[in-house]
This record gives C-alpha cells, sequence and structure tokens, in this order.
C-alpha cells in the first residue's frame, strides 16, 4: 500500500474538518486541521498585541494531539474550545494574512506532511504546502448551507450566533482569504472540487474515500 497524503481546501464552514477527520480515521492517516493554528496564533496574538508577529510566532510553542480528532495546546495549555470563540472568528483572517505568520505555520506543516500519511484541511494545502500531495480535494457549499451547518456547530459548542450574523462572517472571511497578497485561497489546478450542498456527511466520505483508494 502506497503512502499518500491528502490536501482539503475550500472556503470557510464547506465541512472540511469534519470529512477530513472521518478520512483520516478510515485510512488511519493522521488529521491536522490547519485552521486550529492559525486560530491559536490569533489567541497568542490578542492576549499580546503590542508584540510583532515575528517575535509572538518566536515564542510560541504550538503543539497538536490526534485524540478523537485534534487538540490545539498553546505554550502547554489546551486551547482547543477557546479557539472556536467569535472573537477568535472575527480576527483570524487579518492575523493569517501576515507573512511571518505564514511563513511559520507553511513550515511547521512542510514538516508534518514529510513522512506522509496525512490528511490536511485548510486554505493554501494544494497549492503552497503540499503540492505534490497525491489526492487533492477542493470542497465548497452555498453560503447559506454554509451558515445553517455553523449554526448547529455552534450551538452544540454552546457558541451564541445568528443565521444573519453568520452568512455575514463567513462571507466576510471568504473575500479576504481568498484576495490576500500571500497565497491566498484558491482551487489547484489539479484539485477535485466537490460541492457538498444537499449531501450529507457520509456521502462525501464515501465519495474522498473511492478516490484515496485509485492512490493507495
Ligand atoms: O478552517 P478555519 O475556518 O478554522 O480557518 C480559520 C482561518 O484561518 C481562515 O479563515 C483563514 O483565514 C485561515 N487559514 C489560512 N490557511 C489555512 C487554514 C486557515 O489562511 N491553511
Amino acid at each position: 500500500m502506497n503512502k499518500i497524503n491528502i490536501a482539503i481546501d475550500g472556503p470557510a464552514a464547506a465541512g472540511k474538518s469534519t470529512i477530513a477527520k472521518r478520512v483520516a480515521e478510515a485510512l488511519r492517516m493522521v488529521y491536522v486541521d490547519t485552521g486550529a493554528m492559525y486560530r491559536a496564533i490569533t489567541l497568542a496574538h490578542l492576549n499580546n498585541q503590542e508584540t510583532s508577529f515575528k517575535e509572538l510566532v518566536g515564542q510560541l510553542e504550538l503543539r497538536l494531539i490526534n485524540d478523537d480528532g485534534q487538540r490545539v495546546l498553546l505554550n502547554g495549555e489546551d486551547i482547543t474550545d477557546r479557539i472556536r470563540e467569535n472573537d477568535i472568528t472575527e480576527n483570524v483572517s487579518f492575523v493569517a494574512s501576515q507573512q511571518e505568520v505564514r511563513e511559520f505555520l507553511v513550515q511547521l506543516q512542510q514538516l508534518m506532511t514529510r513522512d506522509k500519511g496525512v490528511v490536511m484541511d485548510g486554505r493554501d494545502i494544494g497549492t503552497t504546502v503540499i503540492p505534490d500531495a497525491e489526492l487533492k480535494i477542493y470542497m465548497i457549499a452555498s453560503v447559506e448551507e454554509r451558515a445553517n451547518r455553523r449554526l448547529l456547530d455552534n450551538a452544540a459548542r454552546g457558541i451564541v450566533s445568528t443565521y444573519d450574523q453568520l452568512v455575514a462572517d463567513i462571507s466576510e472571511r471568504d473575500h479576504l482569504d481568498m484576495t490576500r497578497d500571500i497565497s491566498p485561497l484558491s482551487k489547484a489546478e489539479d484539485a477535485i472540487q466537490i460541492d457538498t450542498t444537499g449531501l450529507t456527511i457520509d456521502k462525501v466520505t464515501e465519495r474522498i474515500l473511492a478516490l484515496a483508494e485509485e492512490k493507495l
């Protein structure tokens, strides 16, 4: 069996993390949610706003633990739930547009994928982090469906939000992520696009597993 990397990119709340986690479990691969890494740096930035990004990333100790999903530790503290809160979501695209932040995280992500066996989701995985990934998926869904899914997700996490606010937030984040100067969100030429609007998690997972089987 070949060892492969799978890159899953796409706009906010398209279902990437849920699906990537399922695919990784089924194939016994390591799941990495890179959005959580940008969120972790956003938390560090909000707590140290006078520190430059260059200095900030130099001081960080970021650990990802695969444990029924992914837990995120920042300087020893478990921040997995904290980084889903609204203040982080509102500021993450700004932090993710900083060159020092991207250089730091892309290097780390490339190290994590060097020996293959990783399902990694994000915005620039197929284009920048692992352009040689054996399988690249670009996942999209209508903004209405994405807002509805995020509404349910947030409710389950105890985060207060409204549908209208989520439509606005998702659209704004997509715009910022697609128009930033450094590695903006875009579909890699060789990525397979899957529109998950109206599809169940099981259906999308099955489709990706079938595509992965061809490469294994
Ligand atoms: O995936 P998630 O919505 O948690 O990502 C949060 C933010 O992190 C995105 O809106 C984007 O600004 C940034 N991000 C990125 N590159 C990645 C993953 C996430 O710029 N590979």
